[in-house]
């Protein structure tokens, strides 16, 4: 039995835990069994990691390569602790970001060589790779104004952590402070630019979604580039 794997990719603020929440609710109506996890995250150890690399108080040095390879690190754990079973047992995967947002992330926002990063992305994955990747996008700007959006509701609300998309309890609330939120614009224009290369180079994998479009229309989308894949 072999189960399915699907990404969802893009910069910040293009509304990914909206849609799938929406997605894994539809799916889960067709009495499929679906796991909903992010990265880095998903697992105990991947969760720390990504609280290392997002959250922590010491964290304001790391270096572009600590970040990549612990990027890496949380995923060679997800794909093997969780991924790589849940693919055995049948399961539909729905993945809030994955290897994409490394290569868009490190390779092409932090300028990290290509080549190396698609290197160590390959060791940590093996043969685990997405059916589908669903990259949600938008303007800069309105990514921009998003993210501005969500820091002001989170310190309205600092009491429940957002997206608890993973079968794991969380270990940290991810709220506060945010070390890629910090990055200038020009870091963010590269990582747009790396998806938009991502998604020239292997065009059957991945498929762009405008996601400036209400959610309604954005997950209509999202269910017609799913439904060709269900088995
Ligand atoms: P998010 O879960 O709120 O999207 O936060 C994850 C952050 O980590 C986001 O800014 C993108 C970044 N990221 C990378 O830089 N590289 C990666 O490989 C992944 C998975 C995420």
């Amino acid at each position: 039995m072999s189960g399915l794997f699907i990404t969802f990719e893009g910069t910040e603020g293009g509304g990914k835990s909206t849609q799938i929440h929406l997605t894994a609710d539809w799916l889960e109506s067709q009495g499929r069994e679906v796991l909903t996890l992010r990265e880095p995250g998903g697992t105990p150890i991947s969760e720390e990691i990504r609280h290392l690399l997002k959250h922590s108080e010491v964290n304001h040095n790391m270096t572009a390569e600590a970040e990549l390879l612990l990027m890496n690190a949380s995923r060679a754990q997800l794909v093997r602790e969780v991924i790589n079973p849940a693919m055995e047992a049948g399961k539909t995967i729905l993945c809030d970001r994955f290897y994409d947002s490394t290569t868009a992330y490190q390779g092409y926002g932090r300028q990290l060589d290509l080549n190396s990063v698609a290197t160590l992305i390959d060791f940590a994955v093996g043969e685990t790779r997405p059916n589908l990747t669903l990259l949600l996008r938008v303007p800069i700007s309105i990514s921009q104004e998003r993210q501005q959006q969500r820091r002001d509701e989170a310190a309205e609300n600092t009491a429940a952590p957002k997206g608890s998309t993973t079968h794991v309890p969380l270990h940290f609330d991810d709220v506060g402070r945010d070390r890629f939120e910090e990055a200038d614009r020009a870091f963010f224009e590269r990582v747009e630019k790396g998806f938009r290369a991502i998604s020239q180079a292997e065009p059957y994998r991945v498929k762009v979604i405008d996601a400036t479009k209400s959610i309604e229309e954005v997950q209509e989308q999202i269910r017609k580039l799913i439904t060709p894949i269900l088995k």
